[in-house]
């Protein structure tokens, strides 16, 4: 009994992919994991986003923490620990371990371990004085924090809004894990884009020149490679809205035509204009983001907008 509950592993990288596209694909509402985005091509075309006129989000927070750096490390106070959730927003890292008075450690917490290794090394080589200690782990979930951090003030940094990809629930949860993980004295600093006008939203997620829709084009793009599918790219669309009762923009792939697509020995069928959801990206007001993070056990301490109110900062405490 023992040895077969031990043989039993769930599926791993490649498989795991496979079991998530054909569970996704298989639903009433086709979906696909927005994580998938991420391989070299997607990675590639999602820093080509960041860059985009349309794409308020990364220029605005930039300019925002720019701006508010000082407040940030005033509020924190000397002896600080980084704890960075995801590692590689290298320019934003760098503005804050600049303000904060003489860090302790830098911790950059990172589920790959090859983007966790090359962002430890390019911080450990530009700050040679500051302990780099980076931790290999799922920063989703609670994790433990190296000890050498030893009774430094613990400020955990979550830029870019990529809370806004998990669902309000998974949100919640993560924040609530974070709590745990930065401990009773915690600070956590939290990028949060926030509700506006449809127009400024589809112009973000549907740009001119066409690289968000190749940017969700590539997960198909990958699936053809990885799985041996044959989805035909020129019958499939990209389509972005704001669904205002579930306050985010959904990105889907739309079938032009009927169509069936083979994947490992599968075949899916599409009805003309039926979609794959590929991603949701949700947006809060400030009080809205407050609460859910107060329902996690943290207390708002500042939230900073720019003057257009595009994108929030927020200052949690434990
Ligand atoms: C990573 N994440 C915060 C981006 C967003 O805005 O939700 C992903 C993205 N999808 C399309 N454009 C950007």
């Amino acid at each position: 009994m023992d040895a077969l509950v031990a043989d039993i592993h769930p599926p791993k990288g490649a498989e795991q992919f496979a079991a998530d596209v054909i569970a996704g694909l298989s639903q009433p509402q086709k979906t696909l994991p927005s994580k998938y985005f991420y391989d070299t091509r997607g990675s590639d075309l999602f820093e080509q986003i960041c860059e985009l006129p349309e794409y308020y989000p990364t220029r605005t927070e930039m300019a925002l923490l720019r701006d508010r750096a000082s407040d940030v490390a005033a509020r924190a106070g000397a002896d600080v620990a980084l704890v960075e959730f995801g590692s590689g927003a290298s320019i934003k890292v760098h503005m804050l371990l600049d303000a904060l008075d003489a860090p302790r450690a830098y911790v950059p917490v990172d589920i790959s371990g090859d983007h966790l290794r090359a962002g430890a090394k390019s911080i450990a080589a530009d700050y040679p004085g500051l302990a780099v200690l980076p931790v290999h782990a799922d920063f989703t979930t609670q994790f433990a924090l190296p000890p050498e951090v030893g009774d430094a003030v613990h400020l955990g940094f979550f830029p870019g809004s990529t809370i806004g990809n998990f669902t309000r629930d998974a949100a919640r949860a993560f924040l609530a894990d974070a709590r745990r993980t930065l401990g009773d004295g915690g600070i956590f600093l939290v990028g949060v884009d926030v509700k506006k006008d449809q127009a400024t939203l589809h112009a973000a997620y549907d740009d001119a020149a066409g690289v968000t829709a190749a940017f969700n084009m590539n997960l198909l793009v990958r699936i053809n490679r990885e799985l041996a599918a044959d989805f035909d790219l020129d019958a499939f669309g990209h389509r972005a809205f704001f669904n205002d009762e579930r306050g985010a923009v959904e990105m889907h792939l739309v079938s032009r035509k009927p169509q069936s697509v083979e994947l490992l020995g599968q075949r899916f069928d599409f009805r003309a204009d039926e979609t794959i959801h590929t991603e949701d990206s949700h947006k809060y007001g400030t009080a809205e983001f407050a609460d859910l993070a107060a329902a996690a056990g943290w207390r708002a301490d500042e939230v900073w907008c720019d003057p257009d109110e595009l994108f929030s900062l927020h200052l949690l405490r434990a």
